[in-house]
């Protein structure tokens, strides 16, 4: 339990307020869209005895005091033990308010006078009689956060041995704690991957925002303070009355929960939904639209939080259409926003994406910086400039936005991506946690001090009141994220948004405990492949800081290494025959390093100390080039693509261990992602593998690029009906070839095996296109073995790395002379494309038996 800042007094071996009782956590909650899918299971292992009260009447006190009473056990439903006397039971008592309310009404509680707005302090006494226990916060919210801390207790306790100093005092790092969506008023999310919006559908609010109230539950209990709902893009008809009348409905469920709302707004509203001839910033008009829009909405909404805005970015127009800066524009809106104690979110996402890639100057990663360093200071107070943590655009790795380090004056929030757009869209297990902690660590040496991220956020390094933490989230109707174990993620974002000295590993093991069980086995388990997964990512897509490979102007999922070059996009990786990286130095390059202080520029200037895994980031390298670790550029990006593939099987490994340890739904729903991860971990290794080998021409000293032992390729099958095919981009299929059924309803390629006898593992590599569900049938010698239908929702129309899947087929016996037959059949606009198969020696049978 976190008691880091201010703890007050300690009274050690103090075992009340609240007890820890041996109870397990609850099972998956049925029914409709709840908290409770996510970590709130209960209740939990805590005992409360006696009533709660909430000692006002606002909703938010309410709420925590109802949140309360039903996420912990009542000694009632505890069986045996001291503490279920009658006595215990009506007269112990927890109040929740307040400071100012627990002063008022019972002034020998030692409540602080010191508490903040957001802050809670916990407090009980009575172990050994009755108890009394007060929930207090520095406001409403405080005491609501303070209900949260209690009910997080048992998830950082060992069974049964409770034991903590109270009282317990905590207040957040930073005060814009808040999540992004990027919700459509169609009801689609842009990048989310967790199915349809929660808030809107078919052009307007939904008419069930019980989901809403509990997503904004889910939110509290991590001390998430706001919630931004539309999408950054498009953002101007949520501006009309009609939607604004929709969006207070949103607020209203939200606000029991201390959940601001906030929205994307597009600056040429004037003009798109005003009637206005202009929408430059500064036109007075424009400066009377803002106004009374703004007074319109708080009349609605009057705890509204305030306004994101993307502009003069992707398409987005914004001041430069007029001439202004980004600070005229966040000023503009700013001064609206004023009067009702409103914030701007100004991204900083600013960049041209008609770069011109033949220019070796030009840079999209200098963009942010080279727009708002000179605002600095030009921005009103209650502008916040929202800056993503790396100066592309959420990759897997990248190195911390110079920009944190450049503005001194005004106040800045860091922009997170919790949703998983560039990092496996929640098909793949990929915990974010450590890649933000590495980020808010960060030491940027301003004027050659200590100024980690974090400490410029939470207003430590220059001061600035209004620093924050925004995860773009993209919840969505399917479990929230989608993915049960991508819920770490939130829960993350917004513990670290809480505090950033948490350690992703302390965050991971507080989750686990909550949302899956207590076992000690499963705890340390689970924890071990969350920490594992960022890194075997980054192996098997990845390398050297490289940025993405994947398909930057379509789905941004599967590998398609040449996507990114030769386009205004500006995320070039600039590989050819002889090497690889962008020259980023100020030498020779593109100055950005010159944009960092200059003990952290010096460190990227130079080949010698540039760390390896930002090498590619910063400087264009031969393939020949040694690492720090003696190892070659090539061959680092054969060995660690293969470590990466093997680490993903890995993953499902560790978790087969928890066969019986864990809930069998959660079991072999995560089960299934898992082995698909490892199957696309596969598609991943080969596709950048072939290709830098052509590419570089120069072999894997280790023998394995190119070379598929036990891989029988479709295009080399005896095809009936089936026709080979290029595919595009050449290297997401195996020798850049597959077949394809789309001329016949039915398919067949056919092997015969000429190698030993024995039991084989057979993986049927094949594209699983969307808009039709194939059907497959694996058969030896024309006895079906296997059948399944290619029915996963995978990005791509066309055979590619999206949706190039394995499907395994287990433990089967092959002589020589055995004929292995893949039959396809089409479906709608899925032709059952077929790569390959690929046979490997069974692993022995008592190896794999169920524990
Ligand atoms: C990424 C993402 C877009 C999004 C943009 C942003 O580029 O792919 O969908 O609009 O970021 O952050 O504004």
């Amino acid at each position: 339990m976190e008691n880091r800042r201010g703890a007050g007094r300690r009274k050690s071996g103090f075992a009340g307020p609240f007890v820890c009782a041996a109870l397990l956590a609850a099972g998956l909650a049925a029914g409709g869209q709840t908290a409770d899918q996510a970590w709130l299971r209960g209740p939990n292992r805590l005992i409360l005895f006696g009533k709660v009260i909430a000692l006002g009447s606002s909703p938010i006190e309410q709420s925590a005091a109802q949140e309360l009473s039903r996420s912990i056990s009542h000694p009632a439903s505890v069986k045996g033990g001291v503490f279920s006397t009658r006595e215990w039971r009506e007269n112990s008592l927890t109040v929740v308010g307040t400071a100012q309310e627990i002063r008022k009404l019972y002034p020998d509680v030692p409540v602080p006078g010191d508490l903040k707005p957001d802050e809670y302090w916990i407090w009980g006494r009575g172990s050994q009689g009755p108890s009394f226990s007060v929930v207090a916060g520095g406001d409403e919210r405080g005491a609501l956060y303070g209900v949260f801390a209690t009910r997080r207790l048992p998830a950082t306790a060992e069974m049964g041995k409770l034991k903590v100093d109270y009282p317990l005092r905590d207040h957040p790092a930073v005060p814009i704690r808040w999540v992004d969506e990027w919700d459509n008023a169609d009801g689609t999310v842009e990048r989310g991957y967790g199915g349809r919006s929660i808030f809107f559908e078919g052009g307007k609010v939904r008419e069930d925002l019980a989901p809403v109230a509990e997503y904004a539950r889910l939110l509290a209990s991590v001390g998430i303070n706001g919630c931004n709902l539309n999408n950054v893009n498009g953002a101007a008809p949520f501006l009309t009355s009609e939607w604004l009348r929709g969006l207070k409905r949103i607020a209203d469920a939200m606000r029991p929960w201390g959940v601001h709302l906030a929205m994307s707004v597009a600056l040429v509203s004037p003009e798109k939904i005003g009637g206005l001839k202009t929408s430059d910033p500064l036109d007075p008009a424009v400066k009377a639209w803002w106004a009374a829009k703004v007074n319109e909405i708080y009349a609605l909404i009057p705890d509204f939080a305030g306004f994101t805005v993307k502009a003069d970015s992707e398409g987005q127009p914004g001041p430069a259409s007029y001439g202004r800066s980004p600070a005229d524009a966040a000023n503009l809106l700013a001064g609206a926003l004023k009067p009702h104690g409103g914030v701007v979110l100004y991204r900083a996402f600013v960049y041209n994406n008609h770069l011109d890639w033949s220019d070796m100057k030009a840079d999209r990663a200098r963009a942010a910086y080279d727009i708002f360093h000179p605002l600095d200071g030009s921005f009103a107070p209650n502008v916040i400039v929202q800056t993503k943590e790396g100066p592309i655009d959420f990759q897997a790795r990248e190195p911390v936005s110079p920009l944190f380090g450049g503005l001194r004056q005004t106040s800045q929030a860091m922009e997170v991506q919790i949703t998983q757009e560039y990092t496996g869209q929640q098909r793949h297990l990929v915990y974010l946690a450590p890649m933000w902690k590495q980020v808010l660590d960060f030491d940027l040496r301003a004027d050659r001090k200590s100024t980690p991220v974090k400490e410029i956020l939470e207003g430590k390094s220059f001061h600035r009141p209004l620093g924050g933490m925004v995860g773009v989230a993209g919840v969505g109707r399917d479990a929230w994220l989608g993915s049960p174990l991508a819920l770490a993620n939130l829960y993350a974002f917004g513990r670290l948004a809480w505090n950033p000295d948490l350690t992703p590993e302390q965050i991971a093991d507080e989750w686990i405990r909550q949302t899956i069980n207590i076992d000690p086995v499963v705890v340390s388990t689970v924890e071990k492949m969350l920490m594992q997964s960022w890194p075997a990512y980054e192996h098997y897509t990845g390398f050297l800081g490289s940025q993405t490979l994947t398909d930057i102007t379509g789905s941004h999922y599967g590998p398609n290494i040449e996507s990114s070059e030769r386009n205004g996009w500006g995320q070039w990786h600039r590989d050819d025959h002889e090497g690889i990286g962008m020259d980023r130095s100020v030498a020779t390059g593109t100055g950005f390093v010159g944009q960092y202080p200059p003990e952290v520029a010096r460190v990227y200037q130079s080949l010698n100390t540039c760390p390896d895994n930002l090498l590619l980031f910063f400087h264009h390298v031969r393939y020949t080039h040694k690492l720090h670790s003696g190892q070659t550029v090539i061959q680092y990006i054969y060995d660690s693509h293969y470590k990466g593939a093997a680490e993903a099987a890995q993953l499902v490994a560790e978790w087969e261990t928890l066969k019986s340890r864990v809930n069998p739904a959660l079991y072999d729903d995560v089960h299934a992602r898992l082995e698909y991860q490892a199957g696309h971990a596969i598609v991943w290794r080969d596709a950048i593998v072939q290709y830098f080998l052509k590419q570089s021409g120069i072999p894997d000293n280790k023998g394995r690029a190119g070379h598929y032992p036990g891989r029988l390729e479709a295009e080399d099958a005896r095809l009936t009906g089936y026709k080979a095919i290029d595919v595009t981009p050449w290297e997401d299929a195996s020798g850049g070839k597959a077949v394809t059924c789309a001329d016949a309803k039915s398919c067949m390629a056919e092997w015969t095996w000429g190698r030993k006898a024995g039991r084989f593992d057979i993986a049927v590599q094949y594209f699983d296109l969307q808009g039709g569900a194939a059907r497959f049938v694996f058969a030896v010698n024309g006895q079906p073995v296997a059948s399944w239908t290619a029915n996963a929702t995978l990005p791509s129309r066309r055979p590619d790395g999206d949706n190039s899947t394995r499907y395994t087929v287990r433990d089967v016996e092959l002589k020589p002379g055995d004929v292995l037959r893949v039959e396809g059949t089409a479906d709608g606009n899925d032709p059952a494309a077929l790569d390959y198969v690929e046979v490997r020696p069974a692993p022995m049978a008592a190896a794999r038996a169920p524990q």
